[in-house]
């Protein structure tokens, strides 16, 4: 190699590190989704200096009034606007270059009592407050979708599995409503992390406070927080409130995976319970046959994904000491994309669920071809008088009997039943009919057509009270 190759070589790698490195270090690439709330939150922060007498209130006005403008100047091409910005290093920066460049000095005075660290975590939390309310509302269509689904299948009936095997048969109703609890919890989990996210951090400074007087509860009001961070080192480090949001939205991911994986296997040919809307499904390259449930697998598959953002959060967060580090740049990318996911994730099942078909002629064939009213023969004996212990032998020889004559309970006679035990008399035909043993489950939260009514009901109540 001669010296002039090298030259140029080793020239062009140290123009491209300094580029890296720029580029490694900035954050407005993903974060300058959060203009809208850094705006938001220097808006509030002027009127309050102004409020305060440490800028006057021109000052503040040309400042608001400047604000505004870039706020509006940004949204026409958020990214764009940012890709071009990357020497700025993020959005809080890029924002306040662009009001030097539009107002000189007194732009100056704009971070006067606030520092980039508390400014950060005070633009997350109004976001994240944002985020909540819409996951909400998503969270309340899907409960809304699976109680329409639970209305309309109330009086279909459907195996119920224990270890993917029959188990009981049950009002798929009361299936339906089974998934629509999780997410009744899940909403639950969301309201409460608000209560973490709902805390205003400005006005910790760096991270000792502010020699200034500012005031604090008028900004936390200004912006709509219920509360005032209590500890400025903790205010500008904590970062739980972002790992409790990703609990929760991977708890959401894992429940419609299940949710996802059960739809799947209905729609295998063996289950055939099912028929997914040819909009969520695709076809094979190679197999002509082929109708894969191609959505379902990515609800199921993306949970994945928002796992990981949850992990490798707590994973950076574990060594950090008191108080903020550049590690915790690394919060938001991955929380943007996971909350993303999970937005267009229920979005999507909310309205698959509306387009599944249902085979209920299957359902029932799958029970008629199942020992699945075993219990109720069994409880039928024990409310004669016989101990479950005893009964449960008598029906476990009745059962395998069936099974060599290749017959199922209901196609016993009596003279059969009673061969196993003369304590069986002709109700026993009646106490196995599969709808029987569905409405013989009365009991509160069980799946008798009567209760899941009930549940139907009590569930409708709650959703009333939704805005
Ligand atoms: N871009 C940074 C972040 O996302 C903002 C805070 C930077 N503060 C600092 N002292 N470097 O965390």
């Amino acid at each position: 190699m001669n010296n002039q190759e090298k030259k140029l070589w080793s020239g062009r790698f140290a123009s491209s590190a300094a580029q890296i490195l720029e580029e490694y270090n900035a954050s407005i690439v993903f974060d300058y989704k959060l203009y809208r709330e850094d705006i938001t939150g220097s808006l509030a922060h002027v009127k309050m200096l102004a409020k305060q007498n440490i800028i006057t209130a021109s000052e503040a006005e040309s400042i608001a009034k400047a604000l505004i403008e870039i706020r509006e100047e940004i949204s026409q091409d958020p990214r764009g606007w940012a890709m071009a910005r990357i020497s700025d290093e993020d959005i809080h920066m890029a924002v306040e270059k662009r009001l030097t460049e539009m107002l000189g000095d007194t732009a100056k005075k704009l971070h006067t009592a606030r520092s980039r660290n508390d400014q950060v975590v005070t633009d997350l939390r109004l976001w994240m407050k944002n985020e909540v309310a819409d996951i909400s509302n998503l969270l309340k269509d899907l409960k809304k979708s699976f109680l329409d689904r639970a209305e309309l299948d109330i009086n279909i009936l459907v195996p119920g599995y224990t270890h993917l095997q029959q188990a009981q048969a049950i009002s798929l109703g009361h299936f339906w409503l089974a998934h629509e609890a999780k997410f009744s919890r899940d909403l639950a989990r969301l309201e409460d992390a608000l209560k973490r996210i709902d805390v205003c951090p400005l006005g910790s400074g760096a991270l000792a406070g502010s020699t200034f007087n500012i005031n604090r509860d008028f900004t936390a009001k200004e912006l709509g927080f219920s509360q005032v961070s209590n500890n400025s080192l903790d205010a500008v480090a904590d970062r739980d409130f972002v790992v409790e949001f990703e609990f929760v939205l991977s708890m959401i991911m894992v429940h419609l995976s299940q949710f996802a994986e059960e739809m799947i296997v209905w729609n295998s040919q063996e289950f055939s319970f099912i028929e997914i809307n040819d909009a969520y499904a695709t076809g094979s390259s190679m197999m002509p046959q082929k109708k894969n449930p191609d959505i379902p697998e990515l609800l199921r598959g993306k949970a994945g994904r928002v796992i990981g953002v949850m992990n490798a959060l707590m994973i950076t967060l574990k060594g950090l000491s008191l108080t903020y580090n550049k590690d915790l740049q690394e919060d938001k990318e991955q929380l943007f994309m996971a909350s993303e996911t999970v937005k267009k994730s229920l979005t999507i099942a909310a309205d698959f669920l509306k387009n599944i078909e249902i085979n209920s002629t299957k359902m029932l064939e799958a029970l008629e071809h199942s020992f699945t009213n075993a219990t109720d023969a069994a409880e039928y004996l024990v409310k004669k008088g016989l101990p479950f212990r005893d009964a449960y032998t008598i029906v476990g020889k009745a059962v395998a009997y069936s099974i060599k004559e290749s017959k199922f309970l209901h196609n016993l006679s009596l003279e059969e039943w009673q061969s196993f035990s003369e304590v069986f008399s002709e109700d026993i035909i009646q106490t196995i009919k599969i709808a029987n043993c569905v409405d013989a489950r009365n009991v509160y939260g069980a799946t008798a057509r009567s209760q899941v009514k009930q549940q139907i009901a009590r569930l409708k109540e709650v959703l009333e009270t939704y805005e």
